[in-house]
């Protein structure tokens, strides 16, 4: 008789025979830098979780790596914001001074800039707007390109472009090419949804739009066929890397592109999705063994990255 009790019955039996692990090698920690000291501190939603001045920042990855968590997500909050975003574009930026600053301090660390610009508008959209209020595509393309490019001059391993204009993977790598960075990789944003749980991120990131929404840039969350052609049209534009993003509600995109697709699959756990757990827990309604049963989901889903706020504590519980 079969009995697959048999091998459940001790925890070596059950290490024996487990079909994915969660392994610390594979997460990103995203880090939140403010360009004036005075905006750092802890973010309400995000309990756990800091607004970092640059010196912050550097030491976070520092520590990091002690830990064994291979790389940082970084995203900038600029002292002054403008309608272009210019903050974004300066080579002494937060997010330039932030590279640097790690590299100088912790070369092995691996360092991801988010390349956006809602974090750097006043309006808060993730590009430029035209004459009625929309977001330009091709004005925002060659714009966050020439971000990229100072980005990479500053050091950078890795550009993950989040705006979800099209066609700007070909122009980031063609710009990043043209200036001789062609061993900076890019990890682009994907399928990318137009997501309620990215709330605490706006709230972290003072980048909550202020008239309308991202739903003519951002996917709609019913689709996974469109999904699917967003990831296969970057992988033709040069994206070494794609992401599926939120992740628990979207498992079921991760797991589509997984079987389509041989490039490395990004996950990422987003703002709203760690604001939840860390409520339940904080309220004694889940135990905090939850947390590794959501992140090996990705793993089981066929993610190779996991891109968590829960990264850090995950590494020291599971040293
Ligand atoms: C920038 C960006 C966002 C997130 C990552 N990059 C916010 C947004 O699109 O509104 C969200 C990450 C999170 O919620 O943790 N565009």
């Amino acid at each position: 008789m079969i009995r697959l009790r048999r091998l459940r019955r001790t925890p070596a039996l059950r290490a024996l025979v487990r079909e994915h692990q969660l392994r610390k090698e594979h997460l990103v920690q995203p880090a939140f830098v403010v360009e004036r000291s005075s905006d750092a501190g802890p973010i309400a939603s995000m309990p756990g979780i800091s607004r970092l001045d640059v010196d912050q920042a550097v030491a976070e990855a520092q520590a990091l790596h002690a830990i064994g968590i291979p790389a940082v997500l970084l995203f900038g909050i600029p002292a002054r914001k403008d309608a272009t975003g210019s903050a974004n574009a300066d080579p002494n930026g937060v997010v330039q001074r932030t590279i640097r600053g790690i590299k100088q301090a912790q070369p092995e660390m691996l360092v991801i800039a988010d390349l956006c610009n809602c974090e750097y508008t006043d309006h808060g959209h993730c590009g430029l707007l035209d004459g009625r209020g929309n977001v330009d595509n091709d004005a925002t393309v060659s714009f966050l390109s020439r971000v990229a490019v100072t980005y990479a001059q500053s050091g950078v391993d890795v550009i993950a472009p989040s705006d979800m204009m099209d066609g700007r993977v070909e122009a980031i790598r063609s710009a990043l090419d043209a200036h001789g960075f062609t061993d900076v990789a890019i990890l682009s944003y994907a399928a990318k949804y137009a997501s309620a749980f990215y709330g605490p991120f706006r709230e972290a990131a003072e980048s909550a739009p202020a008239h309308g929404d991202r739903r003519s840039y951002q996917m709609d969350p019913p689709n996974v066929r469109e999904a699917l052609r967003e990831i296969a049209l970057d992988i033709e534009e040069g994206a070494d890397a794609v992401m599926v993003k939120p992740g628990l509600p979207y498992l079921d995109v991760l797991r589509a592109a997984r079987d389509a697709f041989d490039v490395p699959i990004a996950v990422y756990n987003v703002s709203g999705e760690y604001a939840m757990l860390k409520a339940a827990i904080a309220h004694g309604w889940l135990e905090e063994r939850a947390i590794d049963e959501v992140l090996t989901a990705f793993v089981r889903a066929g993610a190779d990255i996991v891109i968590t706020y829960f990264a850090k504590e995950w590494a020291t519980r599971n040293r």
